[in-house]
């Protein structure tokens, strides 16, 4: 009996830290515009301010969505899949160019499959933000390749930061596995999950010095 609570009580556990970690993501966003804005000009402050207005929006609806308890319930609908990786790149693109770092995004204009639109943003948003997270002093170049067979997208993230070793790119993703100061752990398991709730496969491949590429196989 104690064994069966104490394991309820590790997964809300888990379930409250991933959702911590979750709703923490845009605002970290908005944070990085906010302390932009004062030295940014008319235009750009509005742009900026739209993307903080949407990033708050979609904190509150992550925060509904789990107190709905709707976390492994997928929302299926048809999505772009270009169209999302757009947006999020819409998202950064100011906030990386400020800090020597760019998001290229090749494949076709338009990828269309039925997925959860909201929870695939977090996984590629996830991805960008370890990419990111990965820069050394060189220039950080994160490129998004998309390739559509009859029955599958395949999506790769590579980027050409610190990399891992192979046995830190085994832990990467175990939970709470972290190398960061104020990581958590959680981005690589948590964006693991949501791809095999699609029925897809999330793949690691890094070298230390080199740079990480993240493989994803999703079903159309
Ligand atoms: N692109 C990358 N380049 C180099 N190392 C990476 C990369 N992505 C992940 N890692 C390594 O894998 C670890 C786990 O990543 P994960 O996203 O799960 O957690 P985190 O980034 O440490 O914390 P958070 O929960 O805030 O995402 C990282 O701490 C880092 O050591
Ligand atoms: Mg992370």
């Amino acid at each position: 009996m104690n064994t069966i609570i104490r394991k309820i009580e590790q997964k809300e556990n888990l379930e409250l830290h991933q959702f911590a970690h979750e709703v923490k993501n845009p605002l970290v966003v908005c944070s990085g515009y906010l302390e932009m804005i004062p030295n940014s000009t008319f235009k750009q402050k509005e742009k900026y301010y739209k993307i903080i207005e949407k990033e708050v929006k979609r904190s509150l609806s992550i925060i509904s969505s789990f107190s709905e308890k709707k976390r492994s319930n997928l929302n299926i609908e048809e999505l772009d899949l270009r169209l999302l990786l757009e947006e999020i790149n819409e998202i950064f693109k100011d906030l990386f160019k400020k800090n020597n770092c760019k998001i290229n995004i090749i494949g076709k204009e338009e990828i269309y499959m039925h997925g959860d639109y909201e929870k695939l943003k977090q996984v590629f948003i996830n991805l960008i933000k370890n990419a990111y997270e990965a820069r050394d002093n060189n220039f950080l170049q994160i490129l998004i390749k998309i390739k559509e067979t009859k029955k599958q997208i395949k999506i790769s993230v590579i980027d050409n930061g610190i990399g891992m070793t192979r046995k830190e790119k085994i832990k990467a993703t175990d939970k709470y596995y972290t190398t960061k100061k104020y990581g958590n752990g959680l981005g690589i398991p948590y964006s693991k999950e949501i791809i095999e709730l699609h029925h897809g496969i999330l793949n690691l491949k890094s070298k230390k010095g080199i740079g990480t590429k993240i493989m994803i196989k999703l079903p159309k």
